[in-house]
């Protein structure tokens, strides 16, 4: 019977009274299983409902089968033996392994056979014949479905001391009329198509119900963003709801000129040196520089003006030319403060974030290459209170409300100063930036007007979201060595909720 006809056979049969699965696979003549599949997926689409019948009937090992026909393996050795008696070894040789051992065994038991003892030992039999088989009539009547005819304790030694016989269970079906019965199943698509849109077959179609069984669906692969591109964007947007443009950062390397004459760092500081900072081989030197601009740093540099005597040495092009891997962002801010004083000065405010490198030892909290962000704000008569004021504003977008100030020392500014905040999550005070106002020295070559102060301050990406995502090696956040499923488990931190949260509750 074809699965069609089947299907329908069973239906047909459903419409008439209840259907016990076993009994129509039997009349079928096909497996029980395959009823049940068929039941199983009518039943998806209520056609039939089904009650489960848990079964259990005795039933012979395949050992036992064979028993059956060629007799108990007693009877198979006592066969073995010929009437005037052969040798132990040479019964063993004729017989299987079950016959030689067990069927042996229980012959002796009944005193069909006996051992003959001598140099050479020997099996006889001690009756002429076997009278009756028992235990292949008993196996008879189990495969019957007579077993309950037999002793109880015969049927257990059957089941337990020879293990020929076992308890099988299984489970029948009764099969119902379902809620939406009928006899035949409609093919219910899963698809709304063109096709039925077209020939306005979907109005009568009835559609497969969606399998919303509880499943653990597919982990999506892709699409992570890395933490420190997180809070960087964090960062980003705080500058911009502040009203500050980016700078652009695509610069990796930068001149030493750029990097730190424009911001009147010396030639000889040891920052400049390659202990700390990364030269390049090729090219070496920077082929480029606006030349009025280099004469006037290096004026400063060497004898100084408006009021300041300078560095007092001689200042050496080579040295200014070289290329290195910007150590600092600042870089990039003097590029601008450069261009805006060339172009006409206005009132600007400017941000970066990116990549910068120092040739230092790389340990739990310093690589050889990290990220600054850096906010620079250029206006007449700035003061230190004005750069106070913006780093509030600054900190507490992200979450830092209280600052504290220490004068501190950088080459480009005065006065300069490290910014602490009272971290709320780490419950301690940290430093989370420097800080100052860039020299006269540095922004009167650039060409800004005499009353231009640029406060400006910076820190570090990686130190705010180590603190956020609580990491404390910058390894495993940065660099060849971290996990990059850590980026597909990373939670979703966000730069100054806790202040957020903890102003709703003081509001409550
Ligand atoms: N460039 C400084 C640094 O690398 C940070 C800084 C930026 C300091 C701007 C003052 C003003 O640490």
């Amino acid at each position: 019977m074809d699965d069609a006809a089947l299907e329908k056979a069973l239906l047909l049969a459903v419409s008439q009274g209840d259907v016990q699965s076993e009994a129509f696979a039997e009349t079928s003549g096909v497996d029980h299983k395959k009823v049940i599949g068929l039941m199983k997926s009518l039943e998806a689409s209520a056609l039939v409902r089904s009650t489960a019948v848990d079964r259990s009937a005795l039933a012979l090992t395949p050992e036992a089968e064979t028993y059956l026909v060629e007799g108990s393996p007693e009877a198979q050795a006592f066969a073995a033996v010929p009437a005037e008696g052969c040798s132990l070894a040479a019964f063993k040789a004729k017989v299987s392994k079950a016959v030689g051992e067990v069927g042996f065994k229980q012959a002796m038991q009944s005193k069909w056979l006996g051992m003959v003892k001598g140099a050479e030992p020997g099996v006889e039999r001690k009756v002429a014949a076997v009278a009756e088989d028992t235990c292949q009539l008993q196996l008879q009547l189990v495969a019957a479905g007579r077993a309950s005819e037999m002793a109880a304790k015969d049927l257990d030694a059957l089941v337990k001391k020879r293990k020929l016989v076992k308890q099988d269970t299984w489970k029948t079906y009764v099969v119902a009329r379902g809620a939406s019965f009928a006899l035949e199943r409609k093919k219910q698509p899963a698809d709304l198509t063109r096709e039925m849109l077209q020939d306005k077959s979907w109005r009568d179609a009835t559609f497969k119900a969606y399998n919303l069984v509880p499943g653990a669906g597919a982990m999506p692969s892709g699409g992570h963003v890395h933490a420190l591109l997180k809070v960087r964007q964090q960062f980003r947007e705080t500058f911009l709801q502040l009203g500050f443009a980016e700078m652009p950062t695509n610069n990796f390397v930068e001149s030493g000129f750029w990097n730190f004459d424009t911001l009147i760092q010396p030639q000889m500081h040891p920052a400049r040196d390659a202990h700390d900072t990364f030269f390049m081989k090729t090219p070496a030197a920077a082929t480029r520089a606006p030349e009025d601009y280099v004469a006037r740093v290096k004026t400063m540099h060497e004898v100084g003006g408006h009021g300041s005597i300078g560095h007092q040495y001689a200042w050496k092009r080579a040295e200014a030319d070289k290329n290195i891997l910007r150590t600092h962002t600042t870089a990039v801010s003097a590029r601008c403060l450069h261009k805006l004083a060339q172009d006409g000065f206005r009132p600007a405010k400017y941000f970066s974030i990116d990549r910068v490198f120092r040739n230092e030892a790389v340990d739990r909290t310093h690589l050889a290459e990290f990220h600054q962000v850096e906010g620079v704000i250029c206006d007449r008569n700035l003061t230190l209170g004005d750069l106070i004021g913006v780093l509030h504003q600054f900190f507490a977008r992200l979450g830092m409300t209280q600052l504290r100030f220490k004068p501190a020392f950088n080459p480009y500014t005065e006065p300069s100063m490290e910014i602490f905040a009272y971290h709320p999550m780490l419950k301690k005070w940290v430093e989370v930036g420097n800080s100052g106002m860039f020299r006269p020295e540095m922004m009167l070559p650039m060409g800004m007007p005499e009353d231009v102060n640029v406060i400006a301050w910076g820190l570090s990406l990686e130190r705010p979201t180590m603190i956020m995502y609580g990491i404390d090696n910058i390894r495993d956040l940065f660099g060849s060595k971290m996990q990059l499923g850590s980026v597909k488990n990373n939670p979703f931190c966000r730069l100054g909720l806790i202040e957020q949260a903890e102003t709703v509750q003081a509001t409550q």
